[in-house]
């Protein structure tokens, strides 16, 4: 059996579609024909080792408010918003109040602000949002308190966005990745004390891959597929919520 999903005609904006999960999704909707946006912090495409040629590029941090309302002002049509960039600090610097609200900024507040601005354009094209959630909606996350939160609230909002906007035609939904294999995890998989226990906790016994979030951002973004699935969060994490 096989599934596929045209988005030939669709336009489709990917926050952080520069690397990993991001830039996985952003090559799926293109494959499906979409044409794709997507941002990173760096200043141009060139800057990437991956082939970001078949993109429209635009370089935004999401510290940056100004630039965050820029890149929504610069937007005329829009079928799916991917709120998929994200980060993380780590050792003693996660546990320090700034960069608590400097984790809050990036993975939650340029959520809702983007989400908030390019929701009219959503509405006039029948469109639909998903964010990035993580384990860390569902669980502690003691090395990362800041991201934790920020992830805990991105489920949460996804849950209000899709009952505030249901009545305008706008799904809210998000994918919660397990753990999996890029360059923000790519800091800890080789420090056994922390990665032995994923893998152990992990039924499926392996690292997730970036690409294997395809196949669930496309069926979301479906409305024929997806048209009545709003406010939901789907693990894509090899059963690590099982345990
Ligand atoms: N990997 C996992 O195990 C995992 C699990 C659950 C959830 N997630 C979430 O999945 C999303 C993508 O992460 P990833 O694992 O694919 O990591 P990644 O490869 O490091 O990609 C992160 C993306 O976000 C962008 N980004 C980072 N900081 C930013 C900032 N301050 N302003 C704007 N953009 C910024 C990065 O831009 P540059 O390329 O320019 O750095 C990149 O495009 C994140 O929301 C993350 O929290 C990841």
């Amino acid at each position: 059996m096989s599934a596929s999903f045209d988005f030939s005609g669709k336009t489709v904006l990917v926050t952080g579609g520069s690397s990993g999960i991001g830039l996985s999704i952003a090559q799926g909707f293109r494959d499906a024909g979409a044409q794709v946006t997507i941002t990173g912090t760096r200043d141009g495409i060139g800057d990437y080792p991956d082939d970001l040629s078949s993109f429209t590029y635009h370089q935004v941090n999401m510290l940056d408010v100004p630039a965050v309302e820029a890149l929504a002002d610069g937007v005329e049509q829009l079928d799916v918003l991917v709120n998929n960039a994200g980060t993380t600090f780590r050792g003693q610097a996660a546990l320090e109040p700034e960069n608590f609200e400097a984790t809050i900024e990036i993975n939650l507040n340029s959520v809702y602000r983007l989400s908030h601005h390019l929701q009219p354009l959503l509405k006039a094209s029948g469109g639909s949002i998903i964010n990035i959630a993580s384990m860390t909606s569902y669980f502690g996350s003691p090395r990362g308190p800041g991201y934790g939160a920020s992830k805990s609230a991105i489920l949460q909002m996804t849950m209000s966005l899709a009952a505030l906007w249901a009545k305008d035609g706008v799904r809210v939904n998000a994918i919660a990745p397990g753990w999996i294999s890029t360059k923000l995890t790519a800091p800890i998989q080789d420090m056994s004390e922390i990665a032995d226990p994923i893998l152990q906790r992990t039924p499926m016994g392996r690292w997730g891959e970036p690409g294997e979030m395809i196949g669930t951002a496309l069926f979301l973004a479906s409305a024929n597929a997806a048209g009545f699935i709003t406010g939901v969060t789907i693990p894509v994490d090899g059963g690590y919520c099982t345990l």
